[in-house]
Order: C-alpha cells, then structure tokens, then sequence
C-alpha cells in the first residue's frame, strides 16, 4: 500500500489555523486593531457594517508596509516582531505569532492599502480564501487600511454559528474598548453602519475612561499608583460606593494587553474588603507593566490569559496598593461610611454644567410585597395554571393552626427555659411558614415538609410576570414626580437605545435626552418604591451579564435581568405575608420547580426521610 500522509495546502492549514485566531468579528477587530497600534499609529479609525459580519474596515497612520512587507503580511508565521526565539522574552509589542493576517485573508474576501512615509505611491492588494487577486500601486495616504468583507463567507457553518447583530456588536465594542483603554494617547473612533459609536481623542487615562463611560466616571475613579521592582500598576478603582452587584467594569492590562486573571481579581476585590458589600463586585481599570521575560503570553492565540513568573509578589503588591490607594483617599474601612459618603461625592466641578445627583440610592427596607402592588392570591388563573395549582393543592395543604415539623419538643424536666426562646417556639407554632436564615422559606406540606429559596422563587414569579408583560405590550406605569437623568456610557447607551421597545413595554417611560442621556419619567407600576435610576442601571448591568453567557433571546434576557433586579435577595428578613405571598405566587407560576436560569427553586422532605434519620 502506497503512503497515505500529506502536507495540507497553505490554504486549508490557514482555515484551521483561522478557526482559532478568527471566532468571531471581534476577534478580526482586535488584531486589526492591534496591528495598528504596533505600526506606531496616532489615529486608528474602526469601521463596521452589520456587526462586522458585512465588513470591518480599520483605518490608521501607522508606519505603513513597503510592496514585499505587504504582500508578506498575509503569509503565515510571516511576521516583522520577532526574529528568533529568545525575542519572545522581550516582547513589547501586541503581536509577534504572524498568523492574524493569513488567517482572516483565509476566511474573507481582503483589500489592503498602505504606504510609508517615504514612498511616493502605496500598493493595495487584494485577497481572497488565502488567493492572491490582485496586486497594483496606488494613490493613498500614509498608513494603512484594510477592508475585511463577508467574514467566513466560504464556512457557512462558522457565519450561521454567529450571534444575532446587537450580541456581535456588544464583543465589538468590548474588544474596541480593550484595545482602546490602555492607549488614551492615541485616537480611535469606531462607527457602526454611519452611527458614530466612539470618538475618543487622545488624552490621559481618565479622560479616556470619562469618554468611555460617561463623564459621571470624574467622581468615581480613585487613582492608584505605586512602582515595585516586580511590577508597576497604574490605573483607577471605582469607589466602593459604586460598585455593582453585578460584575460592572473590571479591566486588567498587562504591558497594555487585556487580560484575564481570576486571581489578581481577588487581590483588588480583597482590598475592597469591608467597604462593599460582599455579594458586590469591585470595579477597576489598572494597567500592570512587568518585564517581558518574567511573563508567558504565548499560552493561547488570543493572548487574553498570561503565565506570570511572580504571580505571588505581584498579587501582594496589588493588593497592598489598592488598598493604600482607597486610605489615601478618605476611604478606609475606619470611617464611618454612611456618613462619610456625601464628602466624596460631590463633584468637585460640574463637568458639562449640569450637577447630577451623584449616588444611587436602593432603599433597603424597600419592600416588594406590599399587597397593594403585588398580585393577590386570588387574581384570575389561566387555565393551565389552574391545573398547576390544582396539582399543587394536592401535595400541599397549609392552615393556620399547623404544627411545624421541626417543632423542638421542650423536655419537662427542663425547668429553666430561656424566656425568649420560649417566646420565640411558641411563636413559630402559630406559623405556618418559617423563614431559615433569612434564605429559605420552610413550610409543611402534606408528605412532610418542604424548602423554598426565598429568592429563586421570586426570580421565577417577577420573571414570568414580565414576559407576560412583554408579550402582551401592557404594564402599568407609575410616573415619576421628578423625571430623573441618567447619564451613561457610550456603548450602555447604544444598548439602551436597542433595547427601547422592549423596556417600554416593561413599564418604563423613558425618552434620549442629548449625548448619552436618558430621561426617565416612570418606571413599572410594581417598582414604585425603587430609584429609577438605579432600577434602570442595574436591568443595563444584569442584561449585559447575561449576553455574557450568549443568551441570545431579547425578551428572556431582558425578563431575567430584571427579575434579578427586583427579586428580594437572600438574607432579606421576610414578613409571614410575604412569605406566604411567595409560595401562593409560585404555585400559579407555569414553571415554579426553577429559577429562570435553571437552579431549583424547591426541595421537599418527607415525613419517612425524617423517620429514617430518628431510626424510626
Ligand atoms: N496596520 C499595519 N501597519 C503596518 N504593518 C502591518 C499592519 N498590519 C500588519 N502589518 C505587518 O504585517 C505583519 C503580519 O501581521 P499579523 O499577521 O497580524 O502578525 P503579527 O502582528 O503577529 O506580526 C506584521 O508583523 C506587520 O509587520
Ligand atoms: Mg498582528
């Protein structure tokens, strides 16, 4: 038999070798963008059509290509970074793997244009599945261009796995971001199908972040800054105040290359210790600079998760000046922060003229179970949710006078009973539900007993109610007495203004008001008692949290982000109404046994689990 091995033609190892470089538009973007910045650009302009999937179109000033260097570009391993192996030490520059180019020209239809400085005419190729089309002089300005059109047109699979075009954007604008946060010194812009999304001239880092995030960002970011032997961090954090529930902005740079690092994540959010909640996320824009040698950013194509040599010393160092940085600024956990809060936020000049209320406030004796807002239990069931009912009425019978299953029998040789506790049984007794540690709602059933997630349960009811809202276009408004402004980031903006529809059928009356604002009017009948502001920042947060898992579904996401949003949280003492309210809420609910995102929202005990334990 003759031998069966071959070398794989250029074209198919570069398809394969795309498949890991190239997973999405954003990844095409990110090594556009790149690429200019190691050119030594000072403008970098990003040009998308429909969510890159039509075309990418990145623009710079960079130090442009001579013939050969251009047409060399799209060769694979083909790169002008690195020479030998030992200059993977030392690298200072985005690239070094010379693969991005051969890769998106495998999967794309490429027109590329560049001169240098010091040629009087450039050359523009243009390439096709890895083929050479063209090739020819042309008259362009110095830098270089490159059109990328009809991504993976020639591997339907990859183009029909995409995302819808809002979820394409979003990766878009993050890695636009990623790229763009760490070089406020150079200026970028990016618009989407003529809408101009970023304009970001060059500046210094805050400025960059305020352009990015929306001028508010002035009064939040606490600077930090510190040089060690090991590694020198610069950067913000986001006072403690403002951290979110939800992951918000965490941005690590390492010699200015996003990254990833779940424990480096831990030295900031440790430093936060005490002065967040626990369940809140730290939020913060820290640049890290480390020798080249004492790194290995060689572990996958997309660079995002790096080796460190120092991990130890660099995760104290960071540590210890995030906190030093939160003392320096009258934020130590010594101080009384209730009271110290208003010192610190108040902007210390009105940035576009306008003094914005600076904090968001959520009442935390709000409760969402007033019976005047909440449904009552005897509002009109469909049919299918009668026949849950009725399912559930079987298993489930409560009165008053039940006894609970747990009741402690109290030994009569035992004289000397705590009072209060005595109280407190006796209490219980009367109780025919039972909140365990401000989680779990306990209550007796036919077969023995059983345990709800307090808030699991309350996602699932807000949730149904809300699609229900969605579907049908109707929910009630509450209008505000004071139209509150909310000021947000470019891209959350974008966001809102896509999802407009949508959250006016939710119940919100919100109307744009100039560069990056909203005007809220009135928020959904049942949230009468929240900030709007707040209610509306953290459906934006929880959205996003959820396009992270590529959920894809407008309306289920946008149900499940404010669900999430409104829920009573666990550790939230419950009234016996409210608890009750709960479980009758449930019940009706087409799907009670899970949380819209999967998790149980109900377990049950039988009485013979219980014999069996007594040995009975
Ligand atoms: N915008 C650009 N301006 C100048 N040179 C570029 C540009 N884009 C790519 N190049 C050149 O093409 C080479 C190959 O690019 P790429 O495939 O991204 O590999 P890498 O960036 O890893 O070197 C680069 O090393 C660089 O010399
Ligand atoms: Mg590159």
């Amino acid at each position: 038999m003759s031998d069966i091995i071959q070398l794989l033609p250029d074209s198919v190892a570069n398809q394969i070798a795309a498949g890991e470089v190239v997973q999405r538009p954003a990844s095409a973007v990110k090594e556009l963008m790149e690429n200019s910045l190691d050119s030594g650009a000072t403008r970098i302009q990003l040009i998308i059509k429909d969510a890159g999937k039509t075309l990418i179109q990145v623009i710079d000033n960079g130090k442009g290509m001579s013939e050969t260097d251009a047409r060399m570009s799209f060769e694979r391993h083909a790169t002008s970074k690195i020479r030998k192996a030992e200059d993977l030490f030392s690298i200072r520059t985005m690239g070094f793997r010379g693969e991005a180019l051969a890769s998106i020209a495998a999967i794309a239809q490429v027109e590329m244009k560049t001169r240098r400085n010091s040629d009087e005419v450039g050359v523009k190729i243009e390439i096709e599945g890895s083929e050479v089309k063209s090739q020819e002089a042309c008259n362009c300005p110095e830098g270089t261009s490159i059109c990328v059109k009809n991504l993976f047109y020639n591997i339907p699979a990859r183009r029909n796995f995409l995302k819808t075009d809002s979820v394409e954007l979003r990766h878009i604008i993050d890695e636009f971001q990623r790229v763009a946060i760490p070089n406020p010194e150079v200026s970028f812009s990016l618009y989407s199908n003529t809408t101009e999304v970023f304009n970001l001239t060059a500046g210094n880092l805050k400025q960059r972040l305020m352009s990015i995030f929306g001028s508010s960002y002035n009064t939040r970011l606490v600077p930090v800054e510190e040089n060690t032997p090991i590694v020198n961090i610069k950067g913000f954090v986001i006072k403690p105040e403002f951290s979110k529930k939800t992951r918000g902005e965490q941005f690590f740079f390492l010699n200015k290359r996003f990254i990833r690092n779940a424990y480096l994540h831990h030295a900031v959010q440790s430093a936060f210790e005490q002065l967040i909640p626990s369940d809140s996320f730290a939020s913060y824009f820290l640049l890290l600079d480390v020798d080249p040698k004492s790194i290995d950013i060689n572990i996958h194509p997309t660079k995002t998760e790096v080796k460190f040599e120092n991990e130890k010393a660099v995760y104290a160092f960071l540590r210890s000046t995030v906190k030093k940085s939160l003392g320096q600024f009258n934020i130590s956990p010594s101080l009384d922060f209730d009271q110290e809060a208003h010192l610190y936020n108040m902007p210390l000049k009105p940035v576009d003229g306008i003094i914005r209320a600076p904090t968001i406030k959520v009442d935390p004796d709000f409760n969402p179970f007033k019976t005047d807002t909440a449904p009552s239990y005897k509002k009109n069931y469909s049919d299918s949710e009668l026949s849950n009912r009725a399912n559930w009425d079987k298993m489930y019978s409560r009165h008053a006078d039940n006894q609970l299953e747990f009741e402690i029998k109290k030994d009569d040789t035992q004289q000397s009973v705590d009072p209060q506790w005595d109280e407190q049984l006796h209490e219980s007794n009367k109780k025919s539900t039972y909140q365990l540690h401000n989680r779990y709602i306990l209550s007796h059933i036919k077969t023995g007993f059983m345990v709800i997630d307090q808030q699991g349960a309350h996602e699932r009811i807000l949730y149904e109610r809300i699609i229900d809202s969605l579907e049908k276009h109707k929910s009630a408004t509450q209008q505000e007495l004071f139209p509150k402004t909310i000021e947000l980031s470019t891209a959350d903006f974008a966001l809102v203004k896509e999802l407009e529809p949508e959250i006016k059928a939710m119940g919100f009356d919100i109307s744009e008001f100039g560069k990056n604002t909203y005007v809220i009017h009135g928020i959904p009948a049942d949230t009468a008692d929240y900030d709007s502001a707040a209610l509306l920042e953290g459906l934006i947060e929880n959205y996003k949290q959820n396009l992270q898992e590529l959920r894809s579904d407008k309306r289920e996401n946008l149900a499940r982000a404010m669900a999430f949003n409104m829920a009573v949280k666990s550790g939230k003492d419950l009234r016996q109404e409210e608890m009750n309210n709960i479980i009758d809420e449930l019940f009706a609910c087409k799907m009670p046994y899970s949380t819209p995102s999967g998790k149980p929202t109900i377990t049950t005990f039988s009485l013979e689990d219980l014999d069996k334990r007594f040995k009975k």
